[in-house]
């Protein structure tokens, strides 16, 4: 069975679970999520499917909340917080710090599948304000030096794992 195929039979093992009307299309998206880290493709075909609504009405939806992703979350995943105390404190800067080293956009993930972005609401560090967390660990007074640090510490990471599967 291919990865696809893998993921299409999950999919459908998850809507068996629930009813074709459309209120359970959110719950549905985030049961997906959840299982996959993201939306795949193959799922989306599914849910239009199982929905009887089309593919394009199911991307409307997911692409309307924040919290639906449609690619694979990076090894790092980074989300930048932008609740009030953060946004106080430059937390756009921030994350505008992270696009244009990563050049990618939130919701998006490098194409070396290194490092996803995320904008996400109070992470309830505020005395810590900006916050982004990455790799789940929370990184406090974030600057644009301190982005390029975490950064560093990723490629030097990279380099290691590299020489050693040499
Ligand atoms: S607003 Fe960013 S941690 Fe609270």
């Amino acid at each position: 069975m291919t990865d696809e195929e893998e993921r299409i039979r999950q999919t459908r093992e998850i809507l068996r679970g629930h009813g074709g009307e459309r209120g359970k299309l959110i719950p549905i998206l985030q049961e997906i999520q959840a299982r996959f880290g993201y939306l795949p493709r193959e799922a989306i075909k599914e849910i239009a499917k199982f929905m009887r609504i089309t593919e394009i009405e199911v991307l409307g939806v997911a692409t309307f909340y924040n919290q639906f992703r449609l690619n694979p979350p990076g090894k790092h995943p980074v989300k930048v917080c932008l609740g009030t105390a953060c946004h106080m404190k430059g937390g756009v800067n921030i994350l505008e710090a992270w696009e244009r080293r990563l050049g990618i956009k939130p919701g998006q993930t490098t194409p070396d599948r290194q490092v996803s972005l995320e904008r996400v609401a109070c992470v309830g560090c505020c005395a810590m304000a900006p916050v982004s967390v990455v790799d789940e660990e929370v990184q406090g007074r974030v600057s644009p030096t301190r982005v390029d640090g975490i950064l560093l510490s990723f490629e030097l990471e990279k380099e290691k794992g590299e020489e050693n599967s040499k």
